[in-house]
């Protein structure tokens, strides 16, 4: 592969992610089967896609996958935090005082990213994390990442993420992890 800018792109919304949920388990198999993470219950794939499919059910639920010659080779998704969200209710500390409001319109959750195996390396999680954000209209973005991911972590703070804190997310087994947020629009 030459590079990111072979890769083409096509976003669905809720009911058109469903109907890409075998192909959205195919690339999270290949993406963490190297992955010691993916071992663990939360990052196995049945519990990953328990929540893929409790996402899909949110109406605003955004989706991009990225193809190499009609072959899909990575992925990202995420949502607009509404007001009765629950993202923020174990965050460890309030950076300040206001920080865990939200409307609907402030805030855009990226909730995963991830390349197949044979593709990374070439720039394709960096072109779908901006082609998942530059089309948000939110004024930050947030993300979790585990602290011990360090080749992710550098990535998103290179990218312009910063870390505010730890949370460690409702779900079952779910680990703690690092909260970052970066402000949008994504700068040129
Ligand atoms: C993390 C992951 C998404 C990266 O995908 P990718 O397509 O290889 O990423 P990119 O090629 O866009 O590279 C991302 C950054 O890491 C750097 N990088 C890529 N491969 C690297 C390597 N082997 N070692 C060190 N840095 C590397 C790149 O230079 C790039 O930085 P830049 O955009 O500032 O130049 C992919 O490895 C993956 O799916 N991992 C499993 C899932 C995961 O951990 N997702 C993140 C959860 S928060």
């Amino acid at each position: 592969m030459s590079g990111a800018s072979a890769v083409q792109f096509r976003r669905f919304d809720r009911a058109g992610a469903r109907e890409q949920r075998d192909i959205v388990a195919l690339i999270h198999r290949d993406a963490y089967a190297a992955d010691n993470a993916s071992r663990d219950a939360f990052a196995g794939e049945s519990a990953f896609m328990q929540r893929f499919d409790a996402y899909t059910s949110r109406s605003e639920f955004d989706l991009v996958i990225a193809y190499r010659c009609n072959e899909p080779i990575g992925q990202t998704w995420g949502w607009a935090l509404g007001p009765t969200t629950a993202w923020w209710d174990d965050l460890t500390s309030e950076p300040e005082p206001g920080f865990t409001v939200e409307d609907g319109h402030r805030t855009f959750a990226l909730s995963e990213l991830m390349v197949r195996q044979r593709w990374t390396g070439h720039g394709v999680a960096h072109a779908l994390h901006d082609e998942l954000l530059q089309h948000r209209r939110e004024i930050r973005a947030t993300l979790l990442v585990r602290p011990e991911n360090t080749m992710a972590y550098r990535a998103y703070t290179r990218w312009g993420w910063r870390p505010v804190g730890q949370l460690r997310p409702n779900w079952p087994d779910a680990p703690l992890m690092d909260v970052l947020i970066m402000p949008l629009p994504l700068s040129k």
